[in-house]
């Protein structure tokens, strides 16, 4: 990869680089239309990264699909992608890692207390190693993208970072590539996710302030309907990701949730005006 940039030009043309774990869908390649709309040239990383997997997590069977990922990837317009191997990744003694504090620890992270010390870690190395001018990552996961914008920020790296809308199936649930784990009864209750954030939607936008009586409905909705275990129905400030219980004087907060049905964990999220 880094002969390969060493080719590409270093002013004028725009590299971006689109980061994944592979098992690529419509949202992966939406992030490529991003990428497309705004840069000359398109890296797509495709590596399935151990750090960020806690134990006991899905790193073992985490989908890896990289020969029709190659396929997708470049029919939608991406002219390189770097598959590297974990002995390249993270040779023997790999010693350093990269953390951004506070954000790190709530929410995922107080379920995945490593996780993102190991999306951090990851990032960097990739931004170093392909030296991409734009960065796009996907909403879906709105934390990851918080915390890679105050990363860039706090560690000067000279990448413009953008954020890609999420984009949900038809029934709302939004594209994972965990998703191929649900049963087709739980794919089908896994839908209430995105109706119980479209209730808080409405909820804020009928003038309701009390995001404790919404997340509430919220999670009965959730419990109760679908027999989906709640991690955290939360909503933060998108500002400064601190976590707010009543809407008070903001303008939007970010509602985010991590639900699991039968052994798959699910995320999603959404912004929502308030009145
Ligand atoms: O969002 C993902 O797929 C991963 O966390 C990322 C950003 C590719 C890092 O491994």
């Amino acid at each position: 990869m880094r002969e390969v940039r060493e080719e590409l030009p270093r002013n004028g043309a725009r590299i971006c680089l689109v980061p994944t774990m592979g098992a690529l869908h419509q949202g992966h390649l939406s992030l490529v239309d991003m990428a497309k709309r705004t840069s000359d040239l398109v890296v797509m990383s495709i590596y399935v990264n151990p750090t960020q997997f806690g134990r006991g997590e899905d790193f073992g069977k985490y989908p890896r699909t990289l020969e029709s990922d190659a396929r997708l990837a470049s029919e939608r317009g991406v002219d390189f992608i770097f598959a590297p191997a974990d002995t390249e990744m993270y040779p023997e003694e790999h010693l350093a890692f990269v953390e951004v504090e506070k954000v790190s620890s709530i929410l995922e992270g107080e379920f995945r207390p490593t996780h993102f010390k190991g999306v951090t870690t990851v990032v960097a190395k990739l931004f170093n190693i392909v030296e991409p001018h734009v960065a796009v990552f996907g909403q879906k996961d709105a934390q990851q993208a918080f915390i890679i914008k105050k990363m860039v920020r706090d560690l000067n790296f000279d990448v413009e970072i953008i954020v890609a809308p999420i984009v949900r199936e038809k029934d709302g649930l939004a594209m994972s590539s965990r998703n191929v784990y649900l049963s087709p009864e739980e794919r089908e209750k896994a839908a209430v996710l995105y109706s119980s954030l479209k209730y808080a939607e409405s909820s804020l936008a009928s003038g309701k302030k009390n995001l404790r009586d919404i997340r509430a409905e919220m999670t009965e909705m959730i419990a109760g309907g679908s027999g989906g275990k709640i991690d955290y129905v939360s909503f933060v400030n998108p500002a400064s990701f601190e976590k707010v219980e009543d809407a008070g004087s903001l303008d939007e907060v970010l509602a985010l949730l991590a639900v699991r049905f039968g052994q798959t964990r699910l995320i999603d999220n959404m912004m929502l005006k308030v009145k």
